[in-house]
């Protein structure tokens, strides 16, 4: 039986889950898309560093070898940040294969030049971990709900800023503590003030409005605002109040166009959002058919956020196999408004 081959761009915390998951998984691939999946390339950029349980004969720190081998057929890129991600995944869609990313800092800003050539190349760009790790979101707003009117999606969408705030409020653990912990738990992106300002979330709500409202929302759209003015006398003014502070994401669209924002927010210990705690994150949407939906779950680390790329990859790797390619298009086709803050 012929293996499918994938490549690995990035072998980190989310990198090395989905190796690890491709080998705990490997006799269940073959009834999964019909045929093996064999990660046979793995790029890097250190390649002397130790990686206990890797076959080092995969490691690479030559782009070329994986662009031009023509038995790999996807790339997964979870090296993140905008370049080379960037130039690689349009590299890799004109050659001809599909990729998958959990990459948002990138989707947030080049979503629509990404989208578009795989369009042309007819090939599968996917990334269902972009958007709070292991939920699946993107996926059911794209096509389990593709019948509605979606005119809000509000959540918490930062595992690691919720980490810390729960940390904050149930353990009077200082910020720079519990963002500490977040960061060896493999919550945190590789420059943290992306967390911490609010800006990862304000990238997975730009991605999630575009998909939520057909249309194209760009990080430079939203308004964000994190969570590092928060102090020790904050939390105890909230908890006075029989509140928690949670950093929201919030996406309307209306008559007067799409607003999209990230900013803390006071909730009521008794508000269901009150209760995602840890990592884990929660998305709302209201949709004119479907009424509210909730999504919950980890948002990041290892694991969930390995969860989510193979959910790609086994779809990309089906596709392939059954013929059916590129048939899932991710098509904005509204021209709204964005309001900014200051309209
Ligand atoms: P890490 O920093 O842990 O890992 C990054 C990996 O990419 C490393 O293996 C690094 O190589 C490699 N790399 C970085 N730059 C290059 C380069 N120029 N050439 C070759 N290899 C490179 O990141 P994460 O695994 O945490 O995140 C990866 C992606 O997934 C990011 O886009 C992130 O936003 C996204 N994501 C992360 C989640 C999480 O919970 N961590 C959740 C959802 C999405 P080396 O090992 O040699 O340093
Ligand atoms: N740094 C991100 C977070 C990773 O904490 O939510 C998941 O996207």
């Amino acid at each position: 039986m012929e293996k499918m081959k994938a490549a690995l761009l990035g072998l980190g915390t989310v990198g090395s889950g989905v190796y690890k998951l491709v080998q705990k998984r490997s006799d269940e691939m073959v009834h999964l898309i019909g045929t093996e999946l064999e990660i046979s390339k793995i790029l890097v950029h250190n390649i002397k560093k130790e990686r206990p349980g890797v076959d080092s004969a995969l490691l690479t720190d030559n782009w070329k070898e994986i662009i031009e081998d023509p038995e790999i057929q996807i790339v997964i890129e979870v090296m993140g940040g905008i370049e080379p991600a960037r130039t690689m995944i349009l590299e890799a869609l004109n050659a001809g294969k599909n990729v998958v990313t959990a990459n948002k800092d990138l989707l947030a800003v080049h979503g629509k030049e990404l989208l578009d050539t795989a369009e042309k190349n007819e090939r599968d760009l996917l990334f269902e971990a972009a958007v709070a790790g292991g939920i699946p979101i993107i996926r059911p707003m794209k096509q389990c709900l593709a019948a509605n009117d979606i005119t809000e999606a509000i959540g918490i969408v930062n595992g690691t800023t919720n980490y810390i705030l729960t940390k904050m409020f149930e353990e009077d653990m200082s910020f720079e503590e519990a963002l500490a912990q977040a960061t060896e738990l493999g919550y945190a992106e590789a420059d943290p003030t992306a967390d911490v300002e609010g800006l990862d979330a304000g990238r997975k709500m730009a991605i999630m409005a575009s998909i939520a409202f057909h249309s194209r929302v760009v990080f430079d759209d939203v308004y964000t605002e994190g969570i590092t003015k928060i102090t020790a006398q904050d939390v105890a003014y909230a908890k006075e109040f029989h509140s928690v502070i949670k950093l929201l994401g919030v996406a309307h669209n209306t008559e007067d166009g799409i607003e999209v924002a990230v900013h803390p927010m006071l909730i009521d210990v008794d508000h269901p959002l009150a209760s995602v705690r840890d990592s884990f994150n929660a998305v709302f949407v209201h949709g004119d058919a479907v009424d509210d939906a909730m999504f919950y779950g980890r948002g990041a680390g290892e694991f969930p956020t390995a969860s989510a790329v193979m959910g790609d990859v086994i779809d990309v790797a089906r596709n392939l196999k059954y013929g059916c390619t590129g048939r899932i298009s991710c098509t904005c086709y509204r021209d709204l408004k964005i309001k900014s803050f200051e309209d």
